[in-house]
C-alpha cells in the first residue's frame, strides 16, 4: 500500500504508546483514522488530540479479546468512514513472569488479547478489504519478542511467536490479492505497557523483574520514531518491520542454533534411513514463503 491519502485505517489499542502514535502517523499522511481501544477515557481523549491536530478521526470501544466487540467495531467504521484499507492490530498486554508464576488464567488473558485479538481482528476486516478491491494492508504488532523466546516474559513471548506466525502465514495467503501484511517487531519501547501491568490487579509478578523492565521500557526508544519507521516500512511492503537494529544479535543467535540442529540432522545415521528425511516438500497447498 503506497499511498495512503484518503484511505482509511482501523487500529487497535490506540488510546496509547505505539498505537496512538501510529494513529498520529496515519492522520498526518491523510488518512481517515478510526481509533480503537478497551479504554474509554484514555480513548476520547486520544481522539480529541488528534481532532485537535487536524485529524479526520473517530472512536469506537473494543476489547479485542472478544469478536462481537471486534465485529462491531467494524460495523462502525464501515457507517463512519465508508470502506477501510488498512487494518493495524496492534493492542496488546505484557505479563512478567516464567513457567510456575503465572496462573492458566492468566496464560489465557494473555493468549485472549495478543493472538485471539489479532485473529478477531483479521475475522473481521479482511473481508471488508477485499470487498472493495483497491488493495490494502494489515499490520500486526508483534515484537522482538515473538522472534527471541525470553524466559521471563514466557506467556508473552508465546504469544508473540503466534503472531509472528500467523503474520507470515497470511502474507503467503493474500500474495496475490494487493493485500500486504507485516508484523511489527519492536524493542523496548517508551510506553505504559509495564505501568498498565502493574495496575492490573489480575497480574501479579515479581518485584524485581518488574522494575527491570519498568527501566527498559523508560529508557526505550520514542513510539513516535518507531510508528514513523512501521508506516514507512508498510508503504514499501515488507513483512518484518525490526525497529531496534541492536536487537539484531539475538534474533541470529536462535537462527543459528536452529542451522546448527539441521546440520547435526543431515549428519545423522538413523535419519538417512528413512527416505522421508530427505524426499522434497511437495504437497497441494502447502508454500514455501517468498520473502
Ligand atoms: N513497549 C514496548 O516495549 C513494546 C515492545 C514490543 C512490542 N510491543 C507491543 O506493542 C503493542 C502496543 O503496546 P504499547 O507498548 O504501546 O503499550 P501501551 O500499554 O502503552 O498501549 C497498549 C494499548 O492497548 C490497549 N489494550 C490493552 N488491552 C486491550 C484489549 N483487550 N482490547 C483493546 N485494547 C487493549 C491499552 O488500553 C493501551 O491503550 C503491544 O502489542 C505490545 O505487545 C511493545
Amino acid at each position: 500500500m503506497k499511498s495512503l491519502e484518503n484511505k482509511t485505517v482501523f487500529i487497535t489499542g490506540a488510546a496509547s504508546g505505539i498505537g496512538l502514535a501510529l494513529a498520529r502517523v496515519c492522520g498526518s499522511a491523510g488518512m481517515s483514522v478510526m481509533l480503537s481501544d478497551i479504554d474509554d477515557v484514555a480513548l476520547h481523549a486520544a481522539v480529541e488530540c488528534l481532532r485537535a491536530a487536524g485529524v479526520d478521526c473517530d472512536s469506537v470501544v473494543c476489547d479485542v479479546a472478544q469478536p462481537a466487540a471486534m465485529r462491531h467495531a467494524a460495523e462502525v467504521t464501515i457507517q463512519r468512514f465508508g470502506k477501510v484499507h488498512f487494518l493495524i492490530n496492534n493492542a496488546g498486554i505484557l505479563v512478567i513472569g516464567g513457567a510456575s508464576d503465572n496462573s492458566l488464567d492468566t496464560w489465557r488473558r494473555v493468549m485472549d488479547v495478543n493472538v485471539m485479538g489479532v485473529v478477531h481482528g483479521v475475522d473481521a476486516f479482511l473481508p471488508l478489504i477485499r470487498s472493495h478491491g483497491e488493495g490494502g494492508h494489515i499490520l500486526n504488532t508483534a515484537s522482538v519478542g515473538g522472534h527471541v523466546a525470553y524466559s521471563a516474559v514466557l506467556a508473552y513471548s508465546t504469544s508473540k511467536h503466534a503472531v509472528v506466525g500467523l503474520t507470515e502465514a497470511l502474507a503467503e495467503e493474500l500474495r496475490n490479492e494487493n493485500i500486504g501484511v507485516s508484523a511489527l517487531c519492536p524493542g523496548f519501547t517508551r510506553t505504559q505497557i509495564v505501568s498498565a501491568m502493574t495496575s492490573s490487579s489480575n497480574f501479579a509478578s515479581d518485584e524485581n523483574q518488574t522494575l527491570g523492565f519498568e527501566n527498559a521500557v523508560e529508557n526505550g526508544m520514542s513510539p513516535d520514531v518507531v510508528a514513523r519507521y512501521a508506516i514507512e516500512q508498510v508503504q514499501q511492503g515488507a513483512l518484518y518491520i525490526f525497529t531496534h537494529p541492536r536487537t539484531r544479535d539475538e534474533v541470529s543467535r536462535r537462527s543459528k542454533l536452529i542451522e546448527a540442529a539441521y546440520e547435526k540432522a543431515e549428519c545423522s545415521d538413523l535419519l538417512r534411513e528413512d527416505p522421508d528425511a530427505y524426499r522434497s516438500l511437495n504437497v497441494a497447498g502447502i508454500n514455501v514463503p517468498s520473502q
